[in-house]
């Protein structure tokens, strides 16, 4: 008899989880700014749950929990704004964009609780970029980093480009985040000419990687929001990423492509368009499979294992899950212990 085998390997599938984890804190788009006006509200899923999405009289987004604290009414069916408030339906109890219960039109003594804190689950927001920004904590805890500048759509002047897309994934969004570290799926799974080599470096919630020796040069920070730029026939296309977690299983991607704003004409814009089509997919005649098409159909289907088996091809995806386990500040240690 030879050696016993690991019947570990063989069975731990049977176990495996599609997404074993808790929604990511960090920054996340919500929506772009220009689809909600002064005084307007309506209803949007993220983080596993409702919100209610609304914009105040003089232009300020808030995002609450749809639930009144007095006596349960879901404020995204029959509520409104008024002024900076968002007024419950059912008693007109109004709160403001940071929670707090501001008026209650009936009461003499109000519950003390409400001079003491907000009561109403708000998430902090900000416009940035022409997009809507929420922060989500589980705890509820406000935000340890800032959205960073990013020129090319900030910078109206220098930089071009309206292409934008969303693409709904059936996953979490840590496994769309490995796809960044794992280069050996880009030539096997992508078409790539080869496994170009990666380095990756880890500050805080920001996470920078160099594929191909400045080929790609992407930067993560936090879950939400990723800046790949890429170095091409002498010019530099970027492609911004917002990935927004809909729930534990559900991740929509979201991209807008970017590039220095070049002259009709000039050999720089059309390599900048062809850099762009590549990354979206949709160049004639490319032997290489965008994302939209065959990274959904092993996203859509794969289990996570947390032991993996790596080999010395991979990228850093033991390092990428240590950086990325600093967004579950809520888990257990049985729930970290799995992913
Ligand atoms: S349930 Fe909202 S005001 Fe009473
Ligand atoms: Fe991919």
């Amino acid at each position: 008899m030879g050696d016993q085998i690991n019947l570990k390997v063989l069975l731990e599938s049977q176990t495996l989880e599609r997404c074993p984890f808790p929604i990511p804190t960090g920054w996340y788009f919500v929506d772009y700014a220009d689809t909600l006006k002064a005084g307007e509200m309506r209803n949007v899923t993220l983080f596993g749950q409702e919100w209610v999405l609304f914009r105040t009289e003089s232009g300020k987004p808030g995002m609450s929990d749809p639930y009144c604290p007095h006596l349960g009414a879901h404020m995204g069916h029959g509520g409104k704004v008024c002024g900076e408030h968002i007024r419950c339906p059912f008693h007109h109890w109004e709160y403001d964009t940071a929670g707090w219960c501001k008026n209650i039109p009936y009461a003499k003594v109000t519950p003390p609780i409400v001079k003491k804190q907000a009561i109403l689950r708000t998430l902090p927001m900000v416009e940035k970029y022409g997009m809507m920004w929420a922060w989500y904590h589980p705890l509820c805890e406000a935000p340890s980093f800032e959205l960073p500048y990013i020129p090319e759509i900030e910078d109206a002047t220098g930089y071009t480009g309206s292409r934008r897309g969303s693409w709904t994934a059936d996953t979490c969004i840590q496994e769309i985040a490995e796809n960044g570290v794992d280069v050996a799926h880009l030539k096997f799974l992508h078409g790539a000419p080869g496994i170009p080599p990666v380095s990756a470096s880890y500050d805080g919630p920001v996470m920078k990687l160099d594929i191909g020796q400045g080929y790609i040069v992407g930067t993560a920070y936090g879950p939400g929001l990723n800046v790949m730029r890429f170095n091409q026939h002498g010019i530099t296309a970027t492609m911004i990423s917002y990935t927004q977690p809909i729930s534990a299983e559900q991740s929509r991607m979201n991209m807008s492509f970017r590039h220095v704003d070049y002259a009709e004409g000039t050999p720089e814009l059309h390599a900048s368009k062809k850099v762009i089509d590549h990354m979206i997919g949709a160049a004639e005649g490319e032997e290489s499979a965008g994302f939209e098409s065959v990274d959904f159909i092993v996203w859509n289907n794969k289990k996570y294992r947390p032991n993996p088996l790596l080999c010395d091809g991979d990228g850093p995806v033991l390092q990428f899950r240590k950086w990325f386990k600093q967004f579950y500040p809520a888990a257990d240690a049985a729930t970290l212990a799995k992913i």
